[in-house]
């Protein structure tokens, strides 16, 4: 188990998947997708033979290669069979300059977001080593809070439209949807979460002063569902304060809850408070059903093929993967390893070591006890 800088244990003991289902879908993407999850299945696979687990990891090649190829981001069918048949997804990053319009990454990546309902974000924002924060002055006790991003909501529905597009008049609406169900099932999933892992309190962030309908819908469902969780604190802040906070007292937060575009951009800024892009895990999960582990960063074309990707958010994502899977002790396992690794300076270039994405994930496989 895992515990975090106020001592108690930071597993997120989720209800998994049914133990029936065995299959991993393996799915690494562009740019340097391949490279990371290379690094994470080396770790998977050590800790499946050590600990004997009953997994079947499958491969899935559907990228910008195969996309240009065929004209096809997922074969018909694909979606259904990793609902039924699937307990995991463990996924890489989408992105291609080739695919401008980004088109493949929406139907695979959003798709998957979206037809498979993963509602949460999990975002764990932990400072592994006091070295790594570019914040003065505060370290490993001050940076270990969760964000939860709604997942499936927000401005990222795609809903609105043009009106006489190019011309001087033209005219864009996108809409940001907030449902009562949507924003009650992220928000008591903050406050459960919160009570199980005896985090101390959930903020709230979001923009109500100014949108005032769904902002309004926030709130209301905020203090509602808070009222049934009296022994957890909850507090308020607009996201342009919460943005300020997490750099001047980043340790004021425990579980912060959030919509889904608020929340891709302040787990970017939590990114940064653990030591960069390459550092964070994130799930993408429906608790008790098939849910997708990826690390947060992009494809990063320019870094593609040469071997100096930061491979840890992968491997970190890997071991919430095995978490949500019922696995904690290895989670922890591979959470010490990275933590040695880091501490013995054996990183890639954006950590300040030496070492190249395959020897990093080396360093930290060598000191895997499982
Ligand atoms: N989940 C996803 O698949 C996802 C997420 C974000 C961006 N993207 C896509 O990725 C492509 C590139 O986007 P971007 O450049 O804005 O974001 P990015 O995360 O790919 O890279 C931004 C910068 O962060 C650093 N970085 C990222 N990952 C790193 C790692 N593992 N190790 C070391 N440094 C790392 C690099 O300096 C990189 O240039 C775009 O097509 C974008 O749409 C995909």
């Amino acid at each position: 188990m895992a515990y975090g800088a106020d001592g108690h244990p930071v597993s997120i003991r989720y209800h998994p998947p049914p133990m029936t289902l065995k299959k991993i879908a393996i799915v690494p993407g562009d740019g340097i997708g391949p490279e990371v999850i290379a690094a994470g299945m080396t770790i998977l696979e050590r800790v499946k033979e050590a600990r004997k687990l009953d997994l079947e990891f499958v491969h899935f090649n559907w990228n910008a290669d195969e996309y240009l190829r065929t004209g096809v981001s997922m074969p018909p069918g694909a979606m259904d069979d990793l609902r039924n048949n699937y307990a995991a997804i463990y996924l890489g990053a989408f992105g291609d300059p080739r695919v401008p319009d980004m088109k493949h990454a929406a139907d695979i990546l959003l798709g998957m977001r979206f037809q498979l309902d993963l509602y949460v974000n999990y975002r764990p924002v932990k400072l592994l080593n006091d070295r790594l924060t570019p914040l003065k002055e505060k370290g490993m006790k001050d940076i270990d809070f969760v964000i939860f991003r709604e997942n499936t909501e927000g401005a990222y529905v795609g809903m609105g439209g043009f009106f006489r597009k190019g011309t001087p008049e033209e005219i864009a609406v996108q809409e940001d949807v907030s449902t009562r169900k949507g924003v009650e099932r992220i928000i008591r999933h903050a406050f459960e979460f919160a009570r199980k892992t005896g985090r101390k309190s959930v903020c709230m962030s979001d923009k109500s002063n100014v949108m005032r309908y769904g902002g309004d819908l926030w709130m209301r469902t905020f203090e509602e569902v808070a009222k049934e969780y009296s022994d957890i604190e909850h507090f308020h802040m607009f996201v342009d304060a919460l943005t300020m906070q997490m750099v001047r007292t980043p340790e004021l937060f425990s579980v912060i809850v959030t919509n889904n575009m608020f929340g891709d951009i302040v787990t970017d800024l939590g990114a940064a408070l653990q030591g960069g892009l390459g550092m964070a895990a994130s799930g993408n999960i429906h608790p008790g059903k098939v849910s997708l582990f990826e690390p947060i960063h992009g494809s990063a074309p320019k870094y593609a093929g040469k071997d100096v990707a930061n491979p840890i958010g992968a491997i970190l994502s890997a071991g919430m993967m095995l978490e949500y899977l019922g696995h904690p002790d290895e989670a922890d396992a591979i959470e010490k390893a990275v933590v040695g690794a880091i501490d013995a300076d054996e990183t890639t270039h954006d950590l300040g070591g030496a070492l190249g994405t395959k020897a990093a994930a080396e360093a930290v496989l060598r000191r895997l006890e499982v």
